[in-house]
């Protein structure tokens, strides 16, 4: 059972001739144009991650070519030249943002990324993160060997999952971190076995071949031992991991390997939308990278929670996302509207000085204060009532709260709908179904 699932699992994620072929096209295409206009420069360049080592998933061929600058170059200058040479070398591309801005391009419709960085010769010398990357590839490049199609059924164990991808968007597992786990354990099948029984407190030490307890789920880097591999995974995709390699340890399907698509969930979401408070504040997408802006939304969101907790509204969950063009913040509450009278507590009786101030202040509003359990009460007419109100408050008024760039577009419009109405203005069913629990959060069949 096992052996046959894993075969089937095989066809899933393993790219056939034709993917290689046109990997093998589009490598020859940038190796010649590279060697063209870098010929007489101190330019090296590298092809590294997925494509170099040959684990990238079946449909997703993307190849990473870094370039490699002596150290003396000034950083603008290695940016600039980084981009006149990742532009020189693909068909067509457009501009994308990690520690320099890099050109993300296409070479007879194969995806490349164009990334320059120093040539170092101590990993732990290194100025920025893409610094690091050359190192990543020698130290797997043999390691690596006979276990690409490991590598490449973890990666699709945990794409189905929803759990492959280090940005912040997905927060899951890098492919580096995939690499580096089959390494260590040997096989899928290995790592799955060991998952069962990670920890949010396990620190795996990759080069050491050991596995400890510590501050938080680490995985060593082994090229630079300050470095958790898996400082990006967030603390519930690892337990989305545990609970997976547990499931599919007992009970071994192939279905683990394919996302699972919902059909008809429109239906059951605006149903459960009718009877539930939910809310969504909906505003423009700032233009910025991708990794900035769920930062942004992420603190934003949470704010915007604890907005309305201290109000009284019972949040009990938050959601964001975004598609091209607009941002959406949910958020459910279990209140929908508060009594319009709220009892606000003033000081201990003993409490000469501050009593004073409190009467005086309660009674030129003409309200009527009260002792209870020693201390001093007043009604007083809530401000906010509703929750939708409460978020249009907040929006307004706290328009910081969403940061530099969301809160500038929060500033300038949005807008908040509620229930069932929010289908009429984004489409992404599938995410406000999960956040509703209305589909199973693992992402597997129940
Ligand atoms: P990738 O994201 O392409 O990962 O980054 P990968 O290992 O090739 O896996 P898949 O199969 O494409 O998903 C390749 C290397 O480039 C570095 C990463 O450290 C990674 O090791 N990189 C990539 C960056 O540092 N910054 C980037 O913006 C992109
Ligand atoms: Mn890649
Ligand atoms: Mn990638
Ligand atoms: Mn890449």
């Amino acid at each position: 059972m096992l052996e046959k699932t894993l075969q089937e699992a095989l066809k899933i994620v393993v790219p056939d001739a034709v993917e290689i072929e046109k990997g093998r096209r589009a490598e020859e295409i940038l190796k010649s144009r590279l060697n063209n206009i870098l010929e007489g420069e101190n330019i090296d360049y590298e092809f590294v991650g997925s494509y170099a080592r040959n684990t990238w998933l079946k449909g997703n061929l993307e190849i990473d070519v870094f370039l490699l600058f002596p150290e003396d170059y000034e950083v603008e200058e290695l940016e600039k030249r980084g981009l006149e040479i990742g532009k020189s070398i693909v068909d067509r591309y457009e501009l994308r943002y990690a520690a320099h801005p890099y050109v993300h391009g296409w070479v007879k419709d194969v995806e490349v990324d164009v990334v320059p960085c120093y040539k170092l010769k101590n990993p732990e010398k290194i100025k920025t993160a893409v610094d690091r990357t050359p190192f990543h590839h020698r130290w797997l490049k043999d390691k690596i060997k006979g276990k690409e199609n490991e590598v490449r059924l973890l990666k699709g164990f945990l794409k189905a999952g929803r759990i492959y991808g280090a940005e912040y968007k997905v927060r899951g597992f890098s492919g580096y971190l995939c690499e580096l786990l089959v390494v260590l354990y040997g096989s899928f099948l290995n790592v799955v076995t060991a998952g069962r029984k990670f920890r949010r407190d396990t620190v795996i030490d990759i080069e050491g071949k050991t596995i400890t307890r510590g501050k938080e789920f680490t995985v060593v880097d082994p090229v630079d031992k300050k470095r958790n591999v898996a400082a990006n995974l967030s603390l519930d995709n690892l337990a989305r991991f545990v609970q997976r390699c547990r499931e599919f340890y007992e009970h071994p399907s192939i279905l683990y390997f394919i996302k699972q698509p919902y059909k008809n969930i429109t239906n059951k979401v605006v149903r459960e939308l009718e009877k539930r408070n939910v809310y969504c504040l909906i505003t423009s997408k700032p233009d910025i990278v991708e990794d900035n802006l769920f930062t942004q939304l992420d603190r934003g969101c949470k704010k915007l929670f604890e907005y309305l907790s201290r109000l009284g509204f019972r949040p009990v969950r938050r959601i964001y996302f975004s598609d091209g063009k607009r941002c959406y913040l949910i958020v459910e509450t279990e209140v929908e509207n508060l009594s319009t009278v709220e009892k606000r507590m003033g000081p201990l009786f003993e409490d000469e000085e501050n009593v004073k101030r409190f009467l005086e202040k309660c009674r030129s509003r003409g309200q009527k204060p009260f002792i209870e359990d020693g201390r001093f009460w007043v009604y007083a007419e809530r401000k906010v009532k509703n929750a939708e109100t409460a978020i249009r408050e907040f929006a307004t008024r706290e328009w910081k709260a969403f940061g530099k760039d969301l809160g500038k577009t929060v500033r300038e419009e949005f807008n908040v709908v509620s229930g069932k109405r929010i289908v009429e203005y984004c489409d992404n069913f599938e995410d406000i179904a999960r956040f509703l629990g209305i589909i199973p959060d693992l992402g597997f069949i129940e």
